[in-house]
């Protein structure tokens, strides 16, 4: 394990923003992780555990330390009839890993194709698209846990998992390092078809019992078509949350505009499409210098070159004041701002 001063993060960041960490690591064994550690703690460092860089909003300097868990591997701890558990190092692209499972006969992450980032990032949000979330064919995960200074085993019920959000995001945010996570698939494939968008498309085609292959395409093209890939148009994916509001609310808010678009979410509650109320304030493809907000999904905030954290979040504070005007909304930013 060797600290690289002054490292350049650039291809570090989906974002694309010229970043500077003061001190970087990478490490895929756990001796080297417990190095790395004491050194952040002789000097006291504020650390940052970088995943794939995929849900971040870094500042130019980031000061102290940032390490990077680069732990590979996919193995199959248990393969039943009709399910596996199979263990992830948390370094592996999360998209690469969807393929392979594909190819494998493991089912249930199809929906989840093209999110960028590593595997260990994924329940740290959660992340979630066309009908699934990650935590719906989660098992259970090793971390390093920086207060007991070992490696522990998390259930999903410890997870805390919810929208965009769990444990290591909330109330013990900070503490663990997640190091490999484990998934327990189906080898019988059951298309999860909740999502309007996914089935349209496949209806379009067609196709209305598809297989585990055809949803991963249409999930591939629907991202393609509405998404920018990070490795040409700098992003962080969903840039704010979508809000949930009461049921009294949503009504009221209906009344005044007939097309908001929502969803029930749990009971009394409804989850708002952030993407129209951005899209309906008139951000959508706004440019404001170096950024901007996506044309094709005003829920997705870009770098249009040469951009950085400062100018994003001051358009994000724009977006989020004109939607709060508008609608009494208060949109929440989903990735995570650091320092
Ligand atoms: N909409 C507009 N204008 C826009 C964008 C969206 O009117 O500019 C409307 C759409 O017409 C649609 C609704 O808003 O009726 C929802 O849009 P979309 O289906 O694109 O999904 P979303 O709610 O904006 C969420 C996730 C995405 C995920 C998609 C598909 C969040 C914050 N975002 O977006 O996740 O891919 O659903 O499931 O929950 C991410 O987290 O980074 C991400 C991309």
């Amino acid at each position: 394990m060797q600290w690289q001063n002054n490292a350049d993060l650039t291809a570090q960041n989906s974002f694309g923003f010229s970043v500077t960490a003061e001190h970087y690591c990478k490490v895929d064994q756990i001796d080297q992780l417990e190095d790395a550690l004491k050194d952040v703690e002789e000097h006291g460092w504020p650390l940052l555990v970088l995943g794939g860089g995929s849900n971040l909003v870094l500042s130019e300097k980031i000061p102290g330390a940032v390490i990077s868990v680069m732990t590979q591997g996919v193995n199959v701890l248990v393969d039943d009839e009709d399910s596996a558990i199979v263990e992830v190092g948390a370094g592996e692209n999360w998209h690469d890993l969807v393929g392979q499972l594909l190819q494998m006969g493991l089912h249930g992450l199809e929906n989840l194709a093209l999110i960028p980032g590593n595997v260990g990032a994924a329940p740290v949000q959660n992340i979630g698209a066309y009908g699934v979330e990650m935590s719906d064919c989660f098992h259970s995960l090793t971390a390093y846990d920086m207060q007991t200074k070992g490696l522990v085993q998390l259930s999903a019920e410890e997870c805390r998992f919810g929208y965009r959000d769990s444990l290591f995001k909330s109330i013990e945010k900070g503490r663990y390092i997640i190091w490999s996570v484990r998934f327990c698939l189906s080898s019988i494939f059951k298309p999860v078809l909740t999502y309007r968008g996914l089935v349209d498309y496949l209806a379009e085609q067609g196709i209305n019992q598809p297989s585990s292959h055809q949803v991963y395409k249409a999930v591939c093209d629907i991202r393609m078509s509405k998404l920018p890939s990070p490795a040409i148009i700098g992003n962080a994916g969903s840039f704010f949350e979508n809000p949930v509001v009461s049921e009294a609310d949503f009504l009221s808010l209906k009344l005044r505009y007939q097309n908001i678009v929502a969803f029930k979410d749990r009971a009394g509650f409804y989850k708002l499409a952030a993407g129209w109320l951005i899209d309906q304030a008139g951000w959508k493809g706004h440019i404001a210098g170096s950024v901007g907000v996506y044309d094709q999904q005003a829920l997705v905030l870009i770098n249009k070159g040469g951009g950085d954290s400062v100018a994003l979040l001051a358009l994000a504070s724009k977006i989020s004041d004109s939607v709060e005007s508008a609608f009494g909304v208060k949109l929440k930013i989903e990735p995570r701002v650091y320092p």
